[in-house]
């Protein structure tokens, strides 16, 4: 199942069903956390109120664009920015993540802040590959999101949280069969010392 997971970012419009959705929640919220916080909350978007976030989206990332100073490394990551926002229009359903226990990503932080932030967004991370694990069994398509931290403020004004947004996952049916990204291989990232 591990392997099988790929991110998708093509989707078919067909509606995920209630009782589908709710399993992949499920395992979102069961997902280990650093102290056992749990600091997540998943905000679930369809339809209009999918709409109205993407568009709030959309402005956060045209606000980028036009800021002064843009160095082209940031200018690639905004294409990617366009890219997965058409993806999220495409797909019928849009979870958003917050990370309830720290806030704006912009702002610096003490270094205890900073430690206990890594855990809390390590822990966030296990709930979301949790939720696309669950996807992946049921057949259901899906894409991690971090280019949310674009639109980061117009996204929390309007949801109208001081919460931090991680990013979001985009669900659906797949409407491609992509070959899957070349992975490093167990040589390359693992060090055994017996
Ligand atoms: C933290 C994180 C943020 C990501 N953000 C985006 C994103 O904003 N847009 C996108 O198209 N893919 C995004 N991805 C998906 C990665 O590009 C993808 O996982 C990677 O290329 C490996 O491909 P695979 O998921 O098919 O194994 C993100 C993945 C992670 C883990």
């Amino acid at each position: 199942m591990f392997a099988e997971r790929k991110s998708i970012r093509k989707y078919k419009p067909d509606p995920i069903s209630e009782e589908d959705l709710r399993t992949i929640l499920e395992a979102g919220r069961v997902a280990p956390s650093a102290k056992n916080r749990q600091p997540w909350e998943f905000i679930v978007f369809t339809g209009v109120p999918k709409e109205e976030v993407l568009a709030k989206m959309e402005k956060g990332i045209e606000k980028q664009k036009k800021s002064l100073f843009m160095p082209k490394k940031f200018k690639q990551g905004m294409a990617s920015a366009d890219n997965t926002l058409r993806i999220m229009r495409e797909a019928p359903v849009i979870i958003l993540v917050l990370n309830i226990r720290h806030g704006n990503p912009y702002l610096p932080v003490f270094a205890g802040k900073r430690v206990s932030e890594i855990l809390d967004t390590l822990s966030i991370g296990a709930a979301i590959e949790n939720m696309l694990l669950a996807a992946t069994r049921l057949g259901i398509g899906s894409l991690w999101i971090g280019n949310t931290v674009y639109a980061h403020k117009e996204i929390t004004d309007y949801l109208g949280t001081k919460h931090q947004l991680a990013g979001a996952i985009a669900l659906g049916y797949a409407n491609e069969t992509p070959e899957g990204r070349p992975k490093k291989s167990l040589d390359d990232i693992v060090e055994f010392r017996r």
